[in-house]
């Protein structure tokens, strides 16, 4: 997404009316989520500013009695108590991980949320995982069919058929070389983990691309627990690539009655002027 992202957060460009983050942090309230934290790297700062109060633009909407903006501004920042925390550098996405183990600790189950990846699901995505968690005990993740030439860019899962589109997970490989896929069935950019998956992440060598990846932490934590792996419900835009990003802000406002008929008289007047 460079250049939109060489000063701007990926995770801040807006998904129809509000950054990708508060999708996703939307989908953690909705989902029974208390706490989030937001891993994050340098230069990052508008994240957490984006969840902060504002004092000038609160004073402009009331004077200005944009009472229904106000509202929905001014909830912002008691959506849900959210800390913030910096990976010093970018080694991976286990690395990034293990950097919420002080504050998520070692006890409790917790949820991974990729905001490149945006589902459009009913229950959320991550209410689905938390929801088979309470059902098995296990852990959990989202999977996506994918077609062979796209699998070497994800984390690539086999598995026993254990459900209608659920599976237990058998096998993992992050980024297989192209043609070597074991499956069709990718990771989606949401989990739901055990606490001791941050022991195998603390002792996981780097990867593919040269960086500690969680799936190969999730490889060893498969031989002794259960992880499930589930083909949600919903849309998943990969939000990470302007076809991607384009397709979330289509696929969002069209959900939107008073965007819809704008949308598709855009894309009529569009394709006819082809
Ligand atoms: C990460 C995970 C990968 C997963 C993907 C989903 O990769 O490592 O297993 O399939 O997210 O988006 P990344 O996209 O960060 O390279």
């Amino acid at each position: 997404m460079l250049p939109a992202t060489k000063a701007v957060p990926k995770e801040m460009l807006p998904i129809v009316d509000r950054p990708a983050i508060q999708w996703i942090v939307e989908e953690c309230v909705a989902s029974g989520i208390e706490l989030v934290v937001i891993i994050s790297g340098r230069y990052k700062g508008s994240i957490q500013d984006h969840f902060d109060v504002s004092y000038e633009v609160e004073d402009v909407l009331e004077r200005a009695q944009r009472s229904e903006l106000l509202n929905r501004i001014a909830q912002l920042p008691n959506m849900v108590d959210i800390v913030s925390v910096r990976q010093h550098r970018p080694l991976g996405l286990g690395h990034a991980v293990l950097t919420a183990r002080p504050i998520v600790g070692d006890d409790e189950p917790f949820a991974v949320l990729l905001p490149d990846d945006l589902i459009d699901s009913t229950p959320p995505a991550t209410k689905q995982l938390v929801d088979i968690h309470a059902e098995t005990g296990g852990g959990a993740f989202a999977l996506v069919e994918v077609e062979p030439e796209n699998a070497h860019r994800y984390g690539i899962v086999t598995g026993e058929r254990v459900g209608d589109r659920r599976y237990l997970c058998t096998s993992m490989v992050e980024k297989p070389a192209p043609g070597t896929a074991p499956s069709n069935l990718a990771i989606a950019g949401r989990y739901v983990l055990p606490g001791k998956i941050f022991d195998h992440i603390a002792n996981t060598p780097k990867g593919a691309g040269g960086e500690i990846q969680l799936t190969d932490a999730l490889v060893k934590l498969i031989k002794t627990d259960a992880m499930y792996g589930a083909v949600l419900d919903g849309r998943r835009y990969d939000t990470g690539s302007p076809g991607g990003w384009l397709e979330a802000n289509i696929g969002y406002a069209m959900k939107r009655p008073a965007l819809r008929e704008q949308v598709l008289a855009m894309v009529r007047s569009h394709t006819s002027a082809a």
